[in-house]
């Protein structure tokens, strides 16, 4: 394998992308596949998605060891909507904290971080997903594609990776945290659930972390990674 190229298949390429951060490649480094076999997603998810969608990871290497690294995600998130929209994806895009990119009300795109602490230092791979040209089935949830080529996505999306990380590591968090806030679904005031409980959107936290005023406590507490979701409006007025 090597580096910054498209494989026909493999697993998965936050694999190939962690070996590679390994060897010791810089940051910027990136893998992409055609097909994965076994693609993961967030929280012990798998990834099926179809050849034409993209598969990609980046490897970043922070130079500084702060809330920095937890802002990658958000981060990698605007990079592949801002790049989506420079291939003609069309309206309707936003980000679903804490990274999935949305289509209206559908997931259009996913990403899974993973950091890895090894001899050379601390580096995260960045794994993303994303439905150029159809919706994978197996999701559970509402899905949309992007109607873009893959192989336009690619490198726009590169090079978005390289601006926005580049922002991040040089300048810390502030210009993420305007561009992820301008276009979230999840806007403040936002009535959201969250493992069964509810309570609406405060804001984002000094790591990026989901604040939230919980109904039950009334209290803000931070969401690290959890799954939120926008709390149907039929559902409001029945409790009220
Ligand atoms: C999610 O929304 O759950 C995250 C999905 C991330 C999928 C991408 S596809 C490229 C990279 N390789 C993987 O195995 N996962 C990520």
């Amino acid at each position: 394998m090597s580096a910054n190229s498209v494989v026909e298949i493999c697993d998965s390429t936050n694999d190939l992308c962690r070996a590679l951060g390994e060897e010791g490649h810089p940051s910027g480094t990136w893998i992409s596949a055609r097909r994965q076999s076994a693609g993961r997603g967030r929280l012990g998810r798998s990834w099926v998605s179809q050849e034409g969608n993209l598969f990609l990871s980046y490897l970043f290497r922070p130079s500084h060891r702060d809330e920095r690294v937890s802002w990658a995600p958000l981060a990698a998130g605007v990079a592949l909507l801002t790049a989506a929209e420079a291939c003609g994806a069309g309206r309707g895009l936003g980000l679903k904290w804490p990274n999935d990119l949305w289509r209206g009300e559908a997931k259009a795109g996913g990403i899974l971080c993973e950091g890895v602490s090894g001899p050379k230092g601390l580096f995260i791979v960045i794994g993303i997903g994303a439905n150029c040209a159809s919706e994978p089935a197996a999701l559970g949830i509402p899905v949309a594609s992007l109607g873009v080529s893959v192989d336009a996505l690619r490198p726009a999306l590169v090079r978005e990776l390289d601006h926005w990380l580049g922002v991040l590591d040089s300048e810390g968090p502030a210009r993420i945290r305007e561009a992820f806030l301008s276009r979230s679904v999840l806007a403040p005031g936002t009535e959201v659930t969250w493992q069964g409980r509810t309570g609406q959107v405060s804001g984002l936290g000094a790591s990026g972390e989901l604040q939230v005023l919980a109904d039950d406590t009334g209290k803000v507490e931070n969401l690290l990674a959890e799954d939120v979701s926008v709390r149907p409006r039929a559902d409001r007025k029945a409790s009220g």
